[in-house]
């Protein structure tokens, strides 16, 4: 095969000989188109830290020439995820009773990309392509059925590296809600009462209620019981339940309330910090004005903009959902309650990522100007032993209402 193979080692990551090459490539990589507003990561030393949760992972990189320079890298991971669901044995007996009993979920072993970098002065040689084919064969290696990633649909390169050369269909398009953090607390419905669940509760809440959801790990404890995760909190409306009331949610699913709804918090600030550049003078003026407003009268409650001109942490809020015709206030509640949690720790921004479908995010406060309305999601098989079961080919199945978003693939 032609291309740069010749010249071109692809290996694996070695900290203590890569650390300078790979953040300098890091450093120079933009991701979003140019021209307007975009994002850069600084992994806080750590280039594989946003693959280091999931239960494997792998960084490669590309070095090039005689001088060994560095000049690509991808992260992958591997875990099982629920793909589908079908009709339990015993849906019959159980007809009457609640909807949820009735499906159980189809998992797969599932593989993702992340992290794909080529440096801009070696771009269009093949690298790219080179380091996606390779961590495929890693994830075939492992047993993994399918492969897919995430990009910004605007992002041309990727977009047609993975679709044209690497064979990936267009899967979902979630959308990536992005809410600054403000000066002051927001205030939360006295309406709502929060209950903070210990990571056995939010367990089981999780599992009977969202292990047939798209893309659920099923490793669910892990992540939850990870030190990132900050908490999982239900939104009850209040004189239904409070903390010491609470039955554990098994007796809390079996005689719900009208409504309720449930998130989780994931610190990424002690992952990466994430950097804006490419705004224009007036934006970031504007921004200082608003926050010097906002500080001088905390009690307007104007909404301000965090300093995102200089690195800043990040919480992401995962695992949304509820039911009841009052699941949307009370998701907002929730939102409300993890912008002051990140308030508290430092952050500028939560974000989450949810269905287009998703109901439940007309309840997620965001800003539009920070937001990405559609993260492209591409999809790949990676081989074709395996039995169709009774998902058939995912790559094919039409979207749920909801995905769960892993937040340690963030
Ligand atoms: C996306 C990226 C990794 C591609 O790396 P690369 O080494 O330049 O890609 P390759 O040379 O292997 O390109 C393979 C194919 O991808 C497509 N492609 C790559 N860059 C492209 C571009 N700028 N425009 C259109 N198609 C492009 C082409 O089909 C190309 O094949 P061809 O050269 O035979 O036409 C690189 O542009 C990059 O690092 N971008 C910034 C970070 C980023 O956006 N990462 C992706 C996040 S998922």
């Amino acid at each position: 095969m032609g291309g740069p193979e010749g010249v071109i080692v692809v290996r694996e990551f070695d900290r203590n000989k890569d650390l300078w090459g790979v953040e300098d490539v890091e450093r120079r990589c933009e991701v979003g188109p140019s021209g307007k507003l975009s994002l850069f990561t600084d992994l806080l030393g750590d280039p594989i830290c946003r693959v280091r949760n999931s239960p494997a992972f792998l960084m490669l990189v590309a070095e090039m020439g005689k001088e060994k320079e560095i000049v690509g890298m991808i992260r992958g991971s591997i875990k099982t995820a629920t793909c589908g669901k079908k009709l339990c044995r015993n849906a019959k007996t159980n007809a009457n009773k609640n909807e949820h009993i009735k499906h159980v979920p189809v998992y797969t072993k599932l593989a993702y990309i992340l992290g794909l970098r080529v440096s801009p002065s070696h771009r269009r040689m093949g690298i790219g392509f080179m380091l996606v084919r390779r961590m495929e064969e890693w994830f075939r290696e492992n047993g993994a059925e399918y492969s897919y990633m995430a990009t910004d649909n605007d992002n041309l390169a990727s977009v047609t590296l993975f679709t044209q050369k690497c064979g990936y269909s267009k899967f979902r398009t979630p959308s990536i809600l992005v809410n600054p953090v403000f000066a002051h607390r927001v205030p939360i419905s006295s309406r709502v009462s929060v209950i903070c669940l210990d990571p056995s509760e939010a367990e089981i809440l999780y599992r009977r209620r969202f292990s047939t959801t798209e893309f659920f790990p099923r490793d669910i404890d892990s992540v939850l019981n990870n030190k990132l995760s900050l908490g999982t909190f239900l939104a009850v409306p209040r004189g239904t339940f409070t903390a010491e009331s609470f039955p554990g949610s098994d007796r809390f699913l079996s005689d719900p309330p009208e409504s309720w709804a449930v998130l989780s918090v994931w610190n990424c600030k002690d992952v990466f910090a994430l950097e804006v550049r490419g705004a224009s003078y007036v934006r970031r003026t504007l921004a200082k004005t608003t926050r010097m407003v906002d500080r001088a009268f905390p009690w307007l409650h104007l909404p301000s903009v965090p300093e995102l001109f200089k690195p800043f942490g990040l919480h992401f809020m995962y695992g949304i959902g509820g039911e009841g015709p009052d699941a949307v206030k009370l998701v907002k509640a929730l939102c409300g309650y993890a912008h002051n949690l990140a308030k508290a720790c430092g952050c500028g921004v939560v974000a989450t990522e949810v269905s287009s479908r998703e109901p439940l995010r007309l309840g997620i406060p965001h800003w539009k100007k920070l937001s990405c309305a559609e993260d492209l999601w591409g999809m790949k098989r990676l081989g074709e032993g395996y039995s169709e079961g009774s998902v058939g080919d995912w790559t094919k199945s039409k979207p749920g209402l909801s995905i769960f978003v892993d937040p340690r693939e963030i």
